[in-house]
């Protein structure tokens, strides 16, 4: 069951993930309103206009910097019980945009930092802040090798350590036709590890085959807006087989109902 009308703000909401979890978290029942958060100066900030609907009074476009003052304003005008986290750089991004040294600790890892901080000192119910929903990585680890999973490790554990109420969810590869930008990486990997994936389900491997194969954003939205707001899914990470539409509950053979399930009289 959803808190009492629960308010959303979501960060990286010009983002492919993010621009989907603003319309996925704005179609759930009982959602009161969904704020969809741009930094001061973003070039995507008409895709966010042109692929909303203001129109609808639950949604609400916030501009604002990512730093300390401002977003601790911006948390306690709101009022927030949810906080997706979709937002990150690529080595590219960074670079066109002139950030020295490792880019995803100095963007994906410090802006989570950030909105944890703010988001503590948001009131609430008492020892209660919102939910930290965030867009991890599948393989995400304080000690991987990968610069970028090493981040996502890094963003986790703050998260974790936060005392806030957080879901974690560790996604596959995120790609699809719709996707604005041309990333052809993303799209060979998709090409070459989503028919492999599906033959080792079809011998039998099916849970592998659910946690990497690939998804686009309107799926990943939908799952972690399922994810961020169900009470199973609480301070947890969700691997990619929970955040798939026919994930890993629909697909489990249940073992056969106990003499306890049948009707007594
Ligand atoms: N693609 C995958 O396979 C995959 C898988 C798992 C997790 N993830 C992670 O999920 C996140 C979202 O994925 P996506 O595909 O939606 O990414 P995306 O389309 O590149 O969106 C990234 C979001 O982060 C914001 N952002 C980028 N650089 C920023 C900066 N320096 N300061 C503040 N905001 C910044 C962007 O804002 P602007 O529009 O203003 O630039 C945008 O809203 C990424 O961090 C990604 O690493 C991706």
């Amino acid at each position: 069951m959803l808190p009492a009308d629960p308010v959303v703000l979501v960060i990286g909401a010009t983002g492919y993930v993010g621009l989907e979890t603003v319309r996925a978290a704005a179609e759930t029942d009982h959602v009161q309103r969904v704020f969809a958060h741009v930094r001061p100066g973003s070039q995507s900030r008409q895709r966010l206009l042109d692929g909303l609907d203001l129109a609808s009074d639950r949604i609400r476009i916030e501009e604002c910097p990512l730093e300390e003052a401002a977003l601790d304003d911006l948390l306690q005008r709101i009022g927030p019980t949810h906080i997706f986290l979709c937002h990150g750089t690529t080595a590219k991004r960074a670079d066109r945009e002139g950030v020295d040294g490792n880019p995803y600790e100095k963007v994906d890892l410090a802006i989570t930092r950030q909105l944890v901080i703010a988001a503590a000192r948001v009131e609430g119910d008492p020892g209660l802040g919102p939910r930290m929903v965030y867009l991890s990585s599948m393989g995400a680890n304080p000690a991987a090798r990968s610069p970028y999973l090493a981040a996502r490790g890094q963003s986790e554990d703050v998260i974790r350590e936060s005392g806030l109420p957080f879901t974690l969810c560790r996604a596959p590869l995120i790609t699809g036709p719709d996707r604005p930008e041309r990333r052809p990486g993303e799209v060979w990997g998709r090409r070459l590890l989503d028919p492999v994936l599906s033959v080792l389900g079809f011998l039998g491997m099916r849970r592998l085959r659910g946690r990497y194969t690939s998804m686009d954003a309107r799926e990943t939205a939908e799952g972690l807006v399922r994810s961020g707001f169900h009470y199973m899914t609480i301070n947890r990470a969700v691997l990619g087989d929970e955040l798939r539409r026919v994930g890993v509950y629909e697909k489990e053979s249940w073992v056969p109902a106990s003499r306890r399930d049948e009707p007594r009289f």
